[in-house]
């Protein structure tokens, strides 16, 4: 399989770029000292880098506002520094994938200021503008904002309401505007020029919102905005059109790519967002509920995986992501203390199956959430609800290199102290000491990385499970017409026997397992498996 493409066959890591590395002193993680670490990340075998947003921003959703789209903010560095950090992954292989929020921008973008300056101003209509409704609560309808609160703030020096799916500093641009679809288009092109090889689109799904206003229907939720079914402020039909607008301009590039953020994602969605004239991908979260919710055992991911596995076929392609910037951490999710067993059968999970992973920055070597005092808290979310909702900094804590003051995030010889405190585990859980550890949860990472790079069956096979109804263990096959790769992951703190359907063949090789050497006891029916093991085997035959 010579056909190897990075970001349906590779890896994309993802970087919070504030809470990297940190190249000054300053407390906060910059560009330069992402392109200091990128020996690193080459040498831990990824394809790609997806940067969060790094352009000027007033923060009140820590870069998620930004108020100018091609510009770095001063505190990250420089046009010329994001032209570094570009030729020097591209020297070293790894694509750069940038984060665009063209939903909203900041309340402080020139763009803002100017259309909520007068009625009659010629940028008012790039944002979305109502009138008071005679209803007692006064907005033009019942949407509600995802970080809480109604979706509409009502502006006194021009008595109208506009509206913001998020904070009320990141109002909502108005995508039926041809200058406004013009301008946020411009700001692709103008970073495809300048080196970027694809973008991760901030909930692309939510830039259209109904043209009449109509109130969304209820439903049983805890917070305003979970107690709607949101028919009218998102996945609205004018936005296929657009996807076709843009995988247009993405397409004039060679190898240019977009995965969109989905809002209330679900597979079914990501299949209809997706395809040869949409995005590339877009982001189904399957393995990401949380809570009650979310019943982390192999019955459960089974269903889940064979939901997407009978989806995405033909040009679909789907994406794996257990972390991100805006969930808890999956060792915070999924194990319990330090222990790392059942951190590197996530890791396994997210590096066999079929799909592109994403992996979040410091998943590598099993970064928990750092504990925060409510007086810590930066996130505006987390800052509204507690205790309920904690927030999302817990997931954002500094990357943890070393065991010297601050875990090593400062490059420089001034410590700042880092915008969020670094978690106590750093002095043992550090990439420098997972470095000198053999069976670290980092030299697994680095393992699973190149197996998967030198197998074409775990990077495009067919997936076949073996375990159909799972209790303990997961047993499943990814295949192509030359080479079969079997995966075993034992859930259980205990030595099982999982039993397989159908029967497996009698002649396997190691390629790869947590427990030793030795290959494990495969008969006809079942494969032993020592406590948490992460078996993988390859069939002798027919290669
Ligand atoms: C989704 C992003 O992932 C999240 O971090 C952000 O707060 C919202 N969109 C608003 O941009």
């Amino acid at each position: 399989m010579d056909d190897y493409l990075w970001w349906r066959d590779g890896i994309i890591y993802q970087i919070y770029p504030r809470s990297f590395a940190d190249s000054n002193g300053d407390g906060l993680g910059d560009l330069p000292g992402i392109t200091a670490r990128l020996d690193y990340l080459a040498e831990l075998g990824i394809d790609a880098i997806w940067l969060s947003p790094f352009y000027p921003t007033p923060d009140a959703d820590f870069g998620y506002d930004v108020s100018d789209h091609t510009a770095v903010d001063p505190r990250f560095g420089t046009l010329e520094d994001f032209d570094r950090l570009a030729a020097e992954s591209h020297r070293r292989g790894i694509r750069v994938v940038l984060d665009l929020v063209l939903n909203h921008t900041s309340d402080r973008h020139p763009w803002f200021r100017e259309s909520r300056a007068s009625r009659d101003n010629p940028k008012r209509d790039w944002y979305i503008w109502q009138p008071p409704s005679r209803s007692p609560r006064g907005g033009p309808n019942n949407w509600q904002a995802a970080f809480g609160g109604p979706a509409w703030d009502y502006d006194e020096t021009t008595g109208q309401y506009y509206l913001h799916m998020f904070l009320a500093e990141q109002p909502d641009v108005n995508w039926r505007n041809p200058e406004v679809r013009k301008a946020q288009l411009d700001v692709v092109r103008f970073w495809l020029a300048r080196g970027a090889d694809g973008f991760r689109l901030d909930v692309f799904n939510a830039y259209f919102k109904d043209a009449q206003f109509r109130n969304n229907p209820p439903k049983f939720g805890l917070r305003g905005f979970d107690r709607q079914r949101h028919l009218y402020d998102c996945d609205q039909p004018e936005m296929i059109p657009l996807l076709n607008e843009l995988r247009t301009i993405l397409d004039a590039y060679p190898e240019r790519y977009a995965v969109g953020e989905t809002f209330f994602a679900t597979p079914e969605k990501v299949l209809h967002y997706s395809g040869p004239d949409r995005l590339h991908a877009a982001f189904s979260f399957d393995f990401n509920s949380s809570g009650l919710r979310y019943p982390w055992n192999p019955a459960w991911l089974l269903k889940q995986i064979q939901r997407r596995e009978a989806l995405f076929t033909g040009e679909h392609w789907p994406t794996t992501v257990l972390s991100n910037h805006d969930i808890s951490r999956t060792a915070t999710r999924y194990t319990h203390g330090e222990q790392d067993a059942l951190a590197k059968i996530a890791m396994a999970l997210l590096l066999t199956l079929r799909g592109t992973p994403f992996l979040y920055y410091g998943e590598e070597i099993g970064m928990r959430d750092v504990p925060l005092r409510r007086g810590e808290i930066m996130d505006p979310p987390g800052k509204r609800y507690w205790p309920i909702f904690k927030g999302r900094d817990g997931c954002r804590s500094p990357m943890q290199w070393d065991d010297t003051p601050f875990a090593g995030f400062s490059l420089s010889k001034v410590q700042g102290r880092p915008w969020l405190p670094v978690h106590p585990n750093y002095h043992q859980r550090n990439v420098a000491a997972q470095n000198e550890d053999p069976d670290s949860l980092l030299n697994f990472t680095r393992k699973l990385i190149a197996l998967r790079k030198e197998c074409p069956a775990l990077r495009r096979g067919e997936f076949v499970p073996l375990t159909t109804r799972p209790r303990d263990a997961l047993v499943y096959l990814r295949r192509t017409d030359d080479q079969t790769v079997l995966v075993a992951l034992n859930f259980a703190n205990k030595t099982i026997r999982a039993a397989c359907t159908p029967p497996l063949p009698e002649d396997w090789q190691l390629l790869f397992s947590t427990s030793g050497a030795d290959l494990p006891h495969v008969n006809g029916k079942n494969i032993e498996l020592a406590p948490y093991e992460v078996c993988i085997l390859e069939v002798k035959t027919g290669r």
